[in-house]
This record gives C-alpha cells, sequence and structure tokens, in this order.
C-alpha cells in the first residue's frame, strides 16, 4: 500500500513537471548534420507577434502647393514637404512618441516655431537619426527601415534603453551591478559592463585562440566572460539561440556561420555609431531625471528596436508610407536610381555600400544554400 502511494506520488511529480516543460518546434538552419537548429516555442512566437503589431499609417496625402519651409518659420529637416504631408508627419509623430501628451510635448503652444522644450530640439536631432540609420545603415536595417515608433513604441523614452553601470569600488557588494544590467541572465556571467565595452567603446570581440599554444594575444576568463555576456544579451534582444548565427563547433567561423550574423556583425557597428554619434552628445540636454544611476544619458542596443523579436515587425516596411524618413524627396529619389542602376547591373551590393568607418564586410555560407530561418 505504502509503495503504491509513494508510486502514485512519484508518477504525479512526474507528470506535473513534464507540464511545465514547454512544448517547442525546432527548424533547421543550417546544414543537415550539423546541429544547427532554432528552437520556438509558440508561447514565445505568440508574444513576439503581439510585440510586431504596427500602428496603421495615416493614409498618403498630396505633395502639391506650397511647402512647409515656405509657410513656416523654423523648418530645418522636414522643409521640402507640402503642408499636408508636414501635417501627416507631426500628427505620425505624436503617435509614435507621446500619443498620451499630444502636440504641447514639444511644442511651447501657441507659438509652433519655438524651440523652447528640449524634447522638440531632440526629436529634430532624432528626425536625422532615423534618415542617417535608413540611408546610411541599409547593411542592418535594409528595406525594412526604422521609424520613431520601432524603437518608442508610444512611449517618450523608449522601452529599452540601458545606462553605463557605475565602476564598483573592491571589495563592494556586486549585487547591485547584475541587477543593472538589462537582462538577469547576461548579468550572470560577468561582474563587468560588456555594453560601455562593446556598444559604446569598440573593444574587439574576439576571445577563441586559434592556436594551439596560447602564442599571441592574451585572452583572459574575464574578456571570454565579458563575450559571453553580450551574446547572451543579443540573443535575448533577438529572441533566438546561438544558433541563429553560429554554429556552434566553431563559434569564430565565419565561413560556417549562417547570414544573420553577418547582419549581426552591421548592427554592432550601427549600435555604436548611434551611440557616440548622437545620444551620448544629446544627453546633455537631457533633465536629470533622465539619466542613469552614473549620470550618462540613455543608450540603445539590440533590444531598444527588436524587443525580442529576430527582425522587428516581421520585415514589414516601416519606411515605404514614410519616405522622409529617409532622406530630403532629391535625396530619395538618388538612392532609387542608384538601386534601380544597381539592380539592372546585377550587382545589388552596390545598393548598400558599407559605411566608411566598417572593415570588409565578413563573409558567410550563401543564403541560397540555407534553409530560411523563419518559423
Ligand atoms: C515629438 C515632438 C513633436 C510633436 C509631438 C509634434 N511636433 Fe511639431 N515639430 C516638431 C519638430 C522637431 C519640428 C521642426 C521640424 C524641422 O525642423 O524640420 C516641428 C515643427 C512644427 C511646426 C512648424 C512651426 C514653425 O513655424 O516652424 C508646426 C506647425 C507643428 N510642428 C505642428 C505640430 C502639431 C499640430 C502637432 C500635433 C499634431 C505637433 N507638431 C507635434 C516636433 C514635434
Ligand atoms: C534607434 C532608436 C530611436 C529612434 C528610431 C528614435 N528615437 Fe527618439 N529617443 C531614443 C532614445 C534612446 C532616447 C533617449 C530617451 C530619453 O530621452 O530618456 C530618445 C529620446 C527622444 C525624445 C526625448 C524624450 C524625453 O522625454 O526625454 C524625443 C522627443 C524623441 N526621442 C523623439 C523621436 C522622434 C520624433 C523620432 C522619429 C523621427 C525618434 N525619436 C526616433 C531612441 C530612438
Ligand atoms: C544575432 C547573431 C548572434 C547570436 C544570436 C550570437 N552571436 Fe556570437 N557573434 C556574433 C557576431 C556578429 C560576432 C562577431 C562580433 C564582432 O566581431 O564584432 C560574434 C562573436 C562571438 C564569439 C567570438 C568569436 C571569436 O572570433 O573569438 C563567440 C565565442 C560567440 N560569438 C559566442 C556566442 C554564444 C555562446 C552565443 C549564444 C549565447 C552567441 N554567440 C549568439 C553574432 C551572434
Ligand atoms: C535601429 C534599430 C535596430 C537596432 C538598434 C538593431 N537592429 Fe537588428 N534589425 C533591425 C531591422 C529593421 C531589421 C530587419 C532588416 C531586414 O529587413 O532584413 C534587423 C535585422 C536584424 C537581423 C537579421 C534577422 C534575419 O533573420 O535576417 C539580425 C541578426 C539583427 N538585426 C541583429 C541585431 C543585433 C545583434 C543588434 C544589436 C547589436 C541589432 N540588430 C540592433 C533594426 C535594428
Amino acid at each position: 500500500m505504502i509503495s503504491f502511494v509513494r508510486a502514485t506520488i512519484g508518477a504525479t511529480l512526474v507528470l506535473a513537471l513534464l507540464a511545465g516543460c514547454e512544448r517547442t518546434h525546432v527548424q533547421q538552419i543550417g546544414y543537415r548534420g550539423t546541429g544547427m537548429n532554432t528552437n520556438y516555442s509558440p508561447a514565445t512566437l505568440a508574444a513576439q507577434e503581439a510585440v510586431n503589431k504596427q500602428p496603421k499609417p495615416l493614409r498618403t496625402v498630396s505633395p502639391d502647393g506650397p511647402t512647409a519651409g515656405e509657410e513656416y518659420q523654423n523648418v530645418q529637416v522636414l522643409g521640402d514637404l507640402s503642408k499636408a504631408e508636414f501635417a501627416r508627419m507631426m500628427i505620425s509623430i505624436k503617435n509614435w512618441v507621446a500619443p498620451d501628451i499630444g502636440c504641447d510635448f514639444c511644442h511651447a503652444a501657441p507659438d509652433y516655431a519655438s524651440d523652447a522644450k528640449y524634447t522638440k530640439v531632440m526629436a529634430r536631432a532624432m528626425l536625422k537619426m532615423t534618415r542617417h540609420i535608413n540611408s546610411d545603415w541599409k547593411t542592418h536595417v535594409k528595406a525594412t527601415g526604422v521609424t520613431c515608433y520601432t524603437c518608442h513604441r508610444g512611449k517618450p523614452v523608449p522601452p529599452k534603453v540601458w545606462f553605463s553601470i557605475p565602476q564598483i569600488p573592491a571589495g563592494m557588494m556586486v549585487r547591485k551591478s547584475f541587477e543593472r544590467l538589462p537582462t538577469p541572465s547576461a548579468a550572470k556571467t560577468t561582474l563587468n559592463d560588456p555594453l560601455t565595452n562593446f556598444l559604446l567603446h569598440d573593444d574587439p570581440i574576439r576571445v577563441v585562440g586559434l592556436t594551439a599554444l596560447p602564442t599571441g594575444p592574451h585572452k583572459s576568463i574575464g574578456d571570454t566572460r565579458m563575450t559571453n555576456s553580450l551574446m547572451i544579451l543579443m540573443s535575448e534582444s533577438l529572441g533566438v539561440n546561438c544558433n541563429y548565427c553560429h554554429n556552434s563547433r566553431a563559434f569564430y567561423k565565419w565561413d560556417e556561420s549562417v547570414p544573420p550574423r553577418a547582419t549581426a556583425w552591421y548592427g554592432i557597428r550601427m549600435v555604436r555609431d548611434l551611440n557616440n554619434s548622437v545620444l551620448v552628445p544629446l544627453s546633455g540636454i537631457l533633465p536629470k531625471s533622465r539619466m542613469g544611476p552614473g549620470g550618462d544619458g540613455p543608450k540603445v542596443y539590440c533590444a531598444t528596436c527588436h524587443l525580442g523579436t529576430f527582425k522587428p515587425f516581421a520585415g514589414v516596411s516601416q519606411i515605404a508610407a514614410f519616405p522622409a524618413l529617409v532622406g530630403t524627396k532629391a535625396e530619395v529619389a538618388a538612392q532609387a536610381a542608384a538601386a534601380a542602376a544597381a539592380a539592372s547591373a546585377n550587382t545589388p551590393a552596390a545598393a548598400s555600400p558599407a559605411p566608411a568607418a566598417a572593415p570588409a564586410a565578413p563573409t558567410v555560407v550563401s543564403t541560397a544554400t540555407q534553409v530560411s530561418a523563419k518559423p
């Protein structure tokens, strides 16, 4: 009797534990037999779908009539839009960034030309930054591109930003620094601050020794843990596992990696560029309440746009309905002409030249031999 009760309790426990396991779908993303699979759980996919819902773009309006530059007093970026296009853009910006507050979030009404509010100065710089991302970082954002909503999601402060962790004096409790990294699992691997080292500074993300004996430049266990922490953070930002980019038998090898790794490589450079050339300089105009514990301003990383999904908005173009977020009308026309010329010459690479700062693109296995990674 006792053994029967024990067996029943045992079986119930096993069932209870199994019920806690999630069913996953496995998708092959590399050559057969290389173990390159990505696991998706239905719950994660459902969550990704919710994050990828985009607001319906306002309907397009007439490009004719006097321009905003002619009509208004202080329009420095969007001057070549028609008055109607300009109004459509203002309403969209309000919906993307401050729907609960409205036009007053940036404007000292009734004087719309005034730059008295820091938010308006910030928004103008953000317009330029968004154009920079969509024109100069096509190597990463491709034709999907970004709008203000990609980062802001209807909030003045994007839901995912990061701050540097203030240096902890030796011998102090380090628990607090753990808690300040954007995800707890990324924090588990290092006491240091991988975001500052890799996404603000350009410390090399290279830890694998390629010789049997340690003959080359020395890499410490600390360096390895920092790299691992960044990689976990990247994986969590995209909702994928390491195999989404690497073949885990040789993490360092580009010719065994899949194409998303090259996109990620550009993504790292883009994030460094945005933080150094836009967000750090701009943080000077932010109020103290926006600053982090070390007195630095908010910065972007992979999750700022991705929010746990491997392609923001599942790759639906965000800029098709908003060409003004790519450049002036003349710049957009020139980009389209260059892309068309490149397409007819059958050299698509020319349509998206590597940014000047980027070294030669890493080569990866050609897409043609890969099974699509989309579930
Ligand atoms: C997130 C900030 C933000 C919000 C919200 C916003 N605007 Fe603007 N607005 C700007 C910026 C930035 C400019 C300047 C654009 C430029 O320099 O190209 C501007 C310029 C203007 C101008 C031109 C004023 C002049 O004479 O120079 C008008 C008019 C205007 N906005 C109306 C609106 C209205 C109406 C709303 C609400 C539907 C609105 N804005 C919401 C940021 C904002
Ligand atoms: C790549 C991500 C990204 C994009 C795209 C982006 N922003 Fe931002 N924005 C940020 C970050 C990060 C901050 C700093 C947050 C803060 O101010 O605390 C910020 C701050 C702002 C602020 C100041 C908010 C405040 O209350 O402090 C305004 C206004 C703003 N953005 C407007 C815009 C507009 C308008 C666009 C589109 C033209 C845009 N942003 C596109 C990331 C982005
Ligand atoms: C979204 C793509 C992506 C994911 C997911 C990813 N990585 Fe990486 N990984 C990269 C890129 C890109 C580099 C090269 C970075 C550079 O050189 O700037 C890299 C570099 C590395 C390196 C250094 C290789 C060397 O040359 O020394 C290691 C080790 C590594 N990753 C391990 C991991 C682990 C472990 C995971 C899972 C926790 C992971 N990666 C997830 C893209 C990814
Ligand atoms: C400014 C917004 C933004 C930021 C920041 C950003 N990404 Fe992306 N990323 C995008 C967009 C948009 C796409 C979709 C491009 C496309 O259509 O293929 C994308 C695509 C990707 C892809 C390709 C996915 C696939 O299946 O082809 C990878 C991998 C990726 N990003 C990794 C990263 C990593 C790693 C970081 C941080 C170092 C990062 N991204 C930061 C906007 C961003």
